[in-house]
Order: C-alpha cells, then structure tokens, then sequence
C-alpha cells in the first residue's frame, strides 16, 4: 500500500487513509493513479480521468447511466470499485468513433433514439455489448437484455429500432471498437 495524496473524489470523507495506486486500462490508453479503496470505477473514470462521458444516475446499479465495457462485458461502473479493475480493459463511449461516428451512435441519430441523452451513453454501450452477445434475435429479447438501461424520457421504442439498425447494417461492434482503440493508442504514441 503506497502513501498517496487523498483522492479528491473522496475528500468530504474524514479519513480516507485506505490509498492504493492502480494502473487503469482505459480505451486502450494505461493511466497510473492514486484512488482511495471505496472509489467507484465510475468516480475514478470521472472524476480523476474527466472521463465525463459516462453518467452518474442513480449510483445504485439501478439505472445503467454508467454502463461501460470491461474485457467485452457489460457493467455498471458504480458497483464495481477502481481497485478492483486494475489490469481489465475497460472501454467507454469516449473510445468508440474514430473521427466519425460509430454505427450504434450513428443509428441513435437516425432513429432519434434519445431526448435529453442523459442515459444515452449507457444506451449505446449497453447496445454494443448485446449486440456482442448475440442476445438480438427479437424485439422481445433486445427489451429484456436492454432492460437495465433506464430512459427516464421514455425512448425505448427508438431505442429497439436504432438497435436494429445498427445489426442490419451488418454492424461488428467488436471489430469497430477495436479499431478505434487501436486508434487512440497509435495516437498517445505518436504523441498526439
Ligand atoms: S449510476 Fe450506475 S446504475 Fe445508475
Ligand atoms: S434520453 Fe432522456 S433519460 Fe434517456
């Protein structure tokens, strides 16, 4: 255990002594950082990453608001501590696109698949880790393995519909964020 500055995420606690420094695998992108034990991989990703692009909802697991992908599984990164992610390759929305829009978001847009998009980018990592498993084959099916994603303005029917769009168009999801990792990475080499 390394004796490390108090993770600001965790400053109105009175003594967040419990300091471990991870290596976080973050759209293919290592980051090396001090957390306090109790950080949420969501606080870390953040509030120490300023990966904002990941939203805080309910903090409870209860709304998906936070649903990034870690070693090609969906999670809530609300229930899941940093500490406890050192080594995984974690992928969120700031990671997919390459200059352009990636097929789940681009077919988000054609099928007005949000109104305030507050959940939207738990919507799409959520969609592209369905569509990785294959768990597709009806509307019935994508409602149900969608159902942990909740659309406070009421979506869903667009949702459905962008979803399919997306697996119509022969949509891989795993070869397109990988390529778009890759991406990111030959940029942070080449000092970009
Ligand atoms: S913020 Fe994580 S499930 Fe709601
Ligand atoms: S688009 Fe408003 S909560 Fe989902």
């Amino acid at each position: 255990m390394l004796e490390v500055d108090r993770d600001p995420a965790c400053a109105a606690i009175p003594h967040p002594q419990h300091a471990f420094e991870v290596t976080l695998t973050v759209n293919g992108e290592e980051h090396r950082l001090p957390v306090d034990a109790r950080t949420t991989l969501l606080d870390a990703l953040r509030d120490r990453l300023h990966l904002t692009g990941t939203k805080k909802g309910c903090g409870l697991g209860q709304c998906g608001a936070c649903t990034v992908i870690v070693d090609g599984r969906r999670v809530v990164s609300c229930l899941t501590l940093a500490v406890m992610n050192q080594g995984k390759r974690i992928e969120t929305i700031e990671g997919l696109g390459n200059g352009s829009l990636h097929p789940v978001q681009q077919a988000f847009i054609d099928h007005d698949a949000f109104q305030c998009g507050y959940c939207t980018p738990g919507q799409i990592m959520s969609a592209i880790g369905l569509i990785q498993e294959g768990r597709t084959r009806s509307d019935d099916e994508i409602r149900e393995n969608m159902s942990g994603n909740i659309c406070r303005c009421g979506a869903y029917t667009n949702i459905v519909a962008a979803i399919k769009d997306a697996i119509a168009r022969g949509l891989d999801p795993r070869e397109a964020m990988t390529e778009a990792v890759e991406a990111i990475r030959q940029d942070a080499e080449r000092g970009a």
